[in-house]
């Protein structure tokens, strides 16, 4: 490249972000294993058009087998019955840690940023194996065997990924369940997995406080009588955590017994590797179940091919374990790859808005991958700390969880990126285990907003929900659904199939209906607009509005609740719950409906978790209804969000008259102009 054009170059750089140095403006590498659009094209057409070539090939690149497989792909959409990699036996264990040890023992593995700095410690691919087999050897040693569930309730520490090798070490499948969920949500998962054996903390810490697992955990168990043992990682050592004689164990007195080798059992490609519990349209959460090889390869090949993660890089997930994208980015795709992952305990804002800044710099952590709630809250109060930092190391910056509004992908590649990392927005589902649509960084193009390309495998189409029919060509909105299936997709409902066949291969005979709305522009770009049915995105939480109706009913005075999600400019989505009161003479005054709000609040917090308690709930004297008496949803929605002269057709409701007085209860009591 001749001077000339490189002062231009760098020119056009500066303007953007003054920051940038020559060097550092040509750190927007291209990906390293591909070199540009057309290579991802070949590629996608050939894992479209022979997928067991294209798939078996890739099975072998990136997986370490114990026994080779004799079929790639097995069963369709119609039938239910997808299986991959037939005939194989492997340990995911083994293929994320005991290789990665073989190879090279110092390399960092989990690198641990504690909420209070100090605490902050390395373990390496060595350590790693030596903890993940202690455990793995005194799960075996209760009686834990292939097949059993075991629970989870751990925050993000890298006892949370031990506990999680160690089981499917020994072929056992983990379910993990989120800290920040209370006891009710709790019981119901340790119940309904028949789990016996839960592994916990005494205390966790974040963001300068202290949360109390084991407490919140001993609730919950008190409905659980088939766990018979508790394994508590002592973190804090408070003494007054309450343990019970006989159940509860303490990780690291017990762990001192065993050795630090144990062998790692091989199980077949589609022997479940774990369950975790997502929220759906109607009824309980449902325990989704993934398959051993298909997962760890979807892992693997998107965290390869999408984040362009390489064995010299440094992924920073700034996720949770007890949802998929901790599970799929900040454990199983980097240390597949033997690639070190960032495990960070606390918040953004603890001590201060500049947290994940320091991370970066600290580790010289060459992938960040957050969700757009984190960059809305860091844009509005967090912009003063990020220049204080060197993000120099940064080469792509990942977006999940929620759609990502053009305006903060800008943000994120301007102010963040300094205009040299990619942006890669990744739309994925805990079904779908691994990235849908997601362009590779620095071999698709991007344009901000766009979730951009479908991954390898994956035959997206928009179908027209009113009809039915796929909707061929470019300029097309309607629903997602992807044509056929992949290897890292989910293959059934815990315990019940039928769940499954009904929320996701039934509403469209032959396709995997995603639940979103989604649209193709005229480069073929896929821009997704979220949900077309129950489930609300909080923070990137996913909930179910069915969920909290169900807990807000559990007040004996309420009589019917109704829960929508409505646009949030901090939070993404925001929970707002109408209730009718079953004696509306119950709040005759202003303090009385204040201190019934903090009670039904509390009590979801208390049920589900803080996360999900309502930001509002409005007290009305009906909810909008259908002849055969189905609440409508989408008229509340409408008219919290003060668009109630877009409310159309009342015709099939039963009662249309009750829409003035939402439309008056809604500005009162929150402050909604329709
Ligand atoms: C939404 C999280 C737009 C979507 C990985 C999906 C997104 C649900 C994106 C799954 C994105 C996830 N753009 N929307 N990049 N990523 N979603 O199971 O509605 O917690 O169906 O998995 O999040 O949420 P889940």
């Amino acid at each position: 490249m001749d001077e000339e054009k490189l002062e231009q170059l760098v020119h056009e750089a500066d303007r953007v972000v003054p920051r940038p140095t020559p060097k550092e403006f040509f750190r927007k590498q291209p990906h390293k294993s591909l070199e540009n659009i057309s290579d991802y094209e070949r590629l996608y057409k050939e894992s479209i058009e022979n997928p067991d070539g294209f798939f078996g090939k890739m099975a072998h690149k990136f997986l370490s087998w114990d026994r080779d497989f004799d079929k790639v792909s097995w069963g369709s959409f119609e039938q239910g019955d997808v299986a991959w990699f037939l005939g194989g036996k492997l340990n995911a264990c083994y293929n994320c840690v005991d290789r990665h040890a073989f190879a090279h023992p110092d390399k960092p593995a989990i690198i641990f940023e504690a909420d209070d700095e100090k605490e902050s410690r390395i373990l390496t691919f060595k350590d790693l194996l030596q903890q993940v087999c202690q455990v793995a050897e005194l799960l075996a040693s209760w009686g834990i065997k292939k097949g059993d569930i075991v629970a989870i309730y751990l925050p993000m520490t890298p006892e949370a990924l031990i506990a999680m090798l160690a089981c499917v070490r020994i072929g056992a499948l983990h379910s993990c369940i989120f800290a920040g969920f209370s006891a009710g949500s709790i019981k119901e998962r340790v119940f309904d997995a028949h789990s016996k054996v839960v592994i916990t903390c005494d205390e966790g810490k974040r963001g300068g406080k202290i949360t109390h697992a084991k407490q919140i955990l001993n609730e919950a168990l008190k409905e659980c009588p088939e766990v018979e043992k508790v394994l508590v990682y002592k973190r804090t050592g408070n003494p007054k955590v309450e343990m019970v004689e006989g159940r509860d164990f303490w990780w690291q007195k017990e762990c001192e017994q065993f050795r630090g080798y144990f062998p790692p059992v091989p199980v077949d490609s589609e022997d479940p590797l774990f369950i975790l519990y997502t929220s759906g349209s109607t009824g309980t959460p449902k325990g989704v179940v993934h398959c051993t090889a298909g997962y760890l390869l979807g892992a693997a090949m998107t965290t390869r091919y999408v984040f362009d993660l390489q064995p010299e890089d440094t992924l920073f997930t700034a996720g949770d374990v007890g949802w998929i994208t901790g599970h799929t980015y900040s454990l199983y795709g980097p240390l597949v790859l033997g690639v070190p992952t960032i495990v960070f305990e606390g918040t953004p804002a603890y001590p201060d808005m500049g947290r994940f800044w320091k991370i970066v710099e600290k580790y010289k952590a060459t992938h960040f991958y957050v969700a757009p709630t984190a960059l809305r809250m860091l844009k509005k109060s967090g912009e003063a700390e990020i220049d204080k930092y060197d993000l120099s190391s940064l080469r792509t910056l990942g977006s999940v969880g929620e759609p990502i509004a053009s305006e903060i992908w800008k943000w994120y590649d301007e102010k963040i990126g300094h205009g040299c990392c990619h942006i890669a927005d990744t739309y994925w589902q805990t079904e779908s285990g691994s990235h849908l649509i997601a362009p590779l960084a620095g071999a698709v193009p991007t344009k901000p907003g766009a979730a951009t390309l479908p991954f390898f495998g994956i035959d997206a189409v928009i179908i027209d929900p009113q009809t039915g029919k796929v909707l061929e060509g470019n300029d097309v909105e309607g629903v997602l659904a992807v044509r056929s299936p992949w290897p890292s997709m989910a293959r059934t409902v815990y315990q019940c199939h039928q769940r499954f066949l009904n929320a996701y291969l039934r509403p469209y005979p032959g396709f995997y209906f995603t639940g979103d709305g989604a649209g193709r522009d005229h480069d073929g770009y896929y821009w997704i607009k979220g949900r077309v049915d129950d489930v609300v995105n909080v923070s990137g939480h996913r909930l179910s509005t069915g969920e909290i109706e169900a807990v807000l009913l559990e007040s004996k005075k309420v009589s019917e609740s109704a829960v929508v999600g409505i646009g949030d400019d901090l939070t993404g989505q925001a929970v707002i719950a109408a209730v009718q009161l079953k004696d509306s003479h119950l709040v005759h005054d202003a303090e009385t409906m204040i201190a019934l709000r903090k009670e039904l609040r509390l009590l979801v917090r208390k049920v589900i978790g803080p996360f999900a308690a309502p930001k509002s709930i409005i007290i009305v004297d009906d909810l909008p209804k259908t002849r055969s008496g189905k609440i409508i949803r989408r008229i509340l929605r409408k008219v919290c969000s003060g668009e109630a002269k877009s409310i159309g057709d009342t015709s099939t409701m039963a009662n249309p008259h009750v829409i003035v007085n939402l439309v008056s209860e809604v500005e009162q009591q929150f402050g909604v102009k329709n």
